[in-house]
């Protein structure tokens, strides 16, 4: 496990409450100073190995939320990847203080998706098919009480190609984005920012449409959270000039491998996010080799890593 430069996160003191106001500057920048500062040179510095998945050992906690609170996400690795029961998600997540699972149209009867190829009735979801998936934060077509604000996937089997993650923590596109237009982050703050329309299957509605802010402050953790998908069809944005600006501004972050981080799951590895920017390229299985990753989302943040909660 490479260290976090973790002591740099309380440097410089802040008002955890304001951090996000845009009226106060001064909070602001000693919280994104300390981010900044915090930050590793070297992705390895993302990793953690579990011994037992079921059987969290405290440093093993403390370095996955530390990296959860500094860096957003945490690539956990167990040394054992022989054993893989779809039950060690629901542990892993209870272990971090997360229970309240999001039951999504397509998720298993325990709420935890198995992600693979599969063939599908109705409506085709593209996490179910080896196409590619573009950037995004999970369930932003839910209504405002049920945004996720924390993902496990773990990858049971690897595709035989493909199949990459490409990941960017949404605080630090708010720091770029607010860093050289902060008029920018006030438009994707209004309430009416981004509309997802109502999902219809076979003329029936089974999801009403959503409409709500692109950022946003939890009131719990006081953390920020981003609604965003990348799809040009489907999203209905606020019809003004700032917002659009905003928009074709982060595509074009996004779209800048030097801020991205890259990574393909290996089987036995998984990522645990506070549903961060992420998006997947297409992959091909083979006779012998299919991706399947177990995805569990929650309402939660994990416990002690939101901004009003660190200690
Ligand atoms: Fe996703």
């Amino acid at each position: 496990m490479t260290d976090l430069n973790i002591d740099n996160f309380d440097g410089k003191p802040y008002d955890p409450e304001k951090v996000f106001d845009l009226s106060c500057s001064s909070d602001y920048e000693n919280w994104r100073h300390n981010k900044l500062n915090a930050l590793p040179e070297d992705v390895e510095a993302l990793k953690v190995e579990i011994e037992n998945p079921y059987s969290l050992q405290v440093e093993e906690i403390m370095g996955i939320k530390d990296r959860c609170a500094v860096l957003g996400l945490v690539i956990y690795q167990l040394r054992d990847s022989s054993q893989q029961d779809k039950t060690l998600v629901h542990q892993i997540g209870r272990q971090l203080g997360l229970v309240s699972l999001d039951g999504n149209l397509r998720a298993d009867e325990d709420s935890v998706s198995s992600l693979q190829v599969r063939p599908q009735q109705g409506n085709q979801y593209i996490p179910y098919t080896n196409k590619p998936l573009s950037w995004h934060t999970d369930g932003y077509y839910n209504t405002a009480d049920r945004q996720i604000h924390t993902i496990i996937m773990h990858c049971v089997s690897a595709a035989a190609e493909g199949g990459v993650n490409q990941l960017l923590d949404h605080e630090m596109l708010y720091i770029y984005m607010r860093d050289e237009n902060p008029a920018w982050i006030e438009a994707l703050m209004h309430p009416q920012a981004m509309t997802i329309p109502s999902n219809i299957e076979d003329g029936v509605e089974i999801r009403s449409a959503s409409t709500g802010p692109v950022f946003s402050v939890d009131k719990t953790t006081g953390s920020l959270h981003m609604r965003y998908s990348a799809r040009k069809r489907n999203i209905e944005w606020r019809d003004d000039l700032l917002t659009h600006q905003a928009v074709k501004r982060i595509n074009e972050w996004l779209a800048d491998e030097t801020i991205t981080i890259q990574h393909r799951l290996n089987a036995g590895q998984g990522i645990i996010c506070n549903n961060i920017l992420h998006n997947r390229s297409g992959f091909e299985d083979s006779d012998t080799q299919q991706r399947l990753m177990y995805r569990a989302r929650y309402y939660d943040r994990i416990a002690g890593t939101g901004l009003l909660q660190q200690v």
